[in-house]
């Protein structure tokens, strides 16, 4: 099996080979870094017509983590386009993070059109370095399809677990790995390698719920889903809570 997914691979990234010569030029990088934030744009609507119910049902959680004052303080990292911004409650103050610049626009139209939040920052970082923000001072994280692209998934839950609030708590739904005996899994290892320079570094073989059961989390509540999304191979979803 091993040696048919090695050569399915091959095979893939021979008719992407464009691609791999634009990269291995240092010219594919910087052109995704500026054409994936329009992408997204497109993206990220869609995507919220079809996880309406879930996206609600996820965030309607929101509330509970609350600081004594009744006030959430939110960071969002990976934050992209803003797309979760309509789910936040009404005064829930929000910072956002995001390692890509270009997203500055797209993010700027998401909060003036979502004038019941308060936003606070914008800063560009990746969220396995987050030393701006200190320890114990966010009520709650949110990442939607972000685990999915950053490159250590634990150093970023180590991070994540070092800013929240004691008792606060984790929100994440992101695309994960098919179970290992299903061809699905088989077709994710084949394209994953050409996938990853299309989508700007996202992975299709995560298998993210084992993260973060590792995680040092106290309590993990999840549930895995079948997105009804355009694309098989990314259909399978993870999403829920964490709490510090
Ligand atoms: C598929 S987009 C999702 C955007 C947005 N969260 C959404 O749900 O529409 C992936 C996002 O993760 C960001 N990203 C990539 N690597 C990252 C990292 N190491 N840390 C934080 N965000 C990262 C990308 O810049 C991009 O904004
Ligand atoms: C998904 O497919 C439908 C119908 O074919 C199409 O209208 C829609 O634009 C597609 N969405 C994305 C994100 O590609
Ligand atoms: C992620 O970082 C940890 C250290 O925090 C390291 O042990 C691990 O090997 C890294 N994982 C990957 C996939 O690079
Ligand atoms: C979880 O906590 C244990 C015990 O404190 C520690 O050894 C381990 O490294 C932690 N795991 C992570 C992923 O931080």
């Amino acid at each position: 099996m091993a040696v048919l997914i090695f050569l399915c691979q091959r095979c893939i990234q021979l008719l992407a080979l464009p691609i791999f010569v634009l990269s291995f030029l240092g010219l594919w990088d910087p052109m995704c870094k500026k054409v994936f934030p329009y992408v997204m744009n497109k993206l990220a609507r869609s995507y919220n017509v079809k996880l309406h119910k879930e996206k609600q049902q996820l965030f309607s959680n929101l509330k509970d983590f609350a600081g004594s004052s009744g006030q959430l303080s939110l960071l969002e990292i990976g934050s992209g386009t803003g797309a979760n911004f309509q789910f936040y409650p009404s005064g829930c103050r929000v910072t956002c993070t995001d390692p890509n610049p270009n997203f500055k626009d797209f993010l700027a139209k998401s909060m003036a059109e979502n004038q019941h939040l308060q936003f606070e920052n914008f800063v560009v970082a990746p969220a396995e370095d987050l030393r701006l923000v200190s320890d114990g001072s966010v009520d709650v994280v949110v990442c939607t399809l972000v685990l999915c692209s950053v490159s250590n998934v634990t150093t970023v839950l180590k991070e994540v677990l070092r800013i929240l609030k004691p008792g606060g708590a984790f929100f994440f739904m992101e695309h994960v790995a098919s179970p290992r005996s299903s061809w699905k899994y088989f077709w994710q290892q084949v394209f994953d390698p050409t996938w990853k320079y299309l989508a700007d570094g996202c992975s299709l073989t995560r298998e993210t719920w084992k993260d973060l059961d590792k995680a040092n989390f106290s309590e993990v509540k999840l549930q895995h889903i079948n997105a009804p999304l355009n694309w098989t191979l990314v259909r399978p979803h993870i999403f829920g809570y964490a709490v510090k």
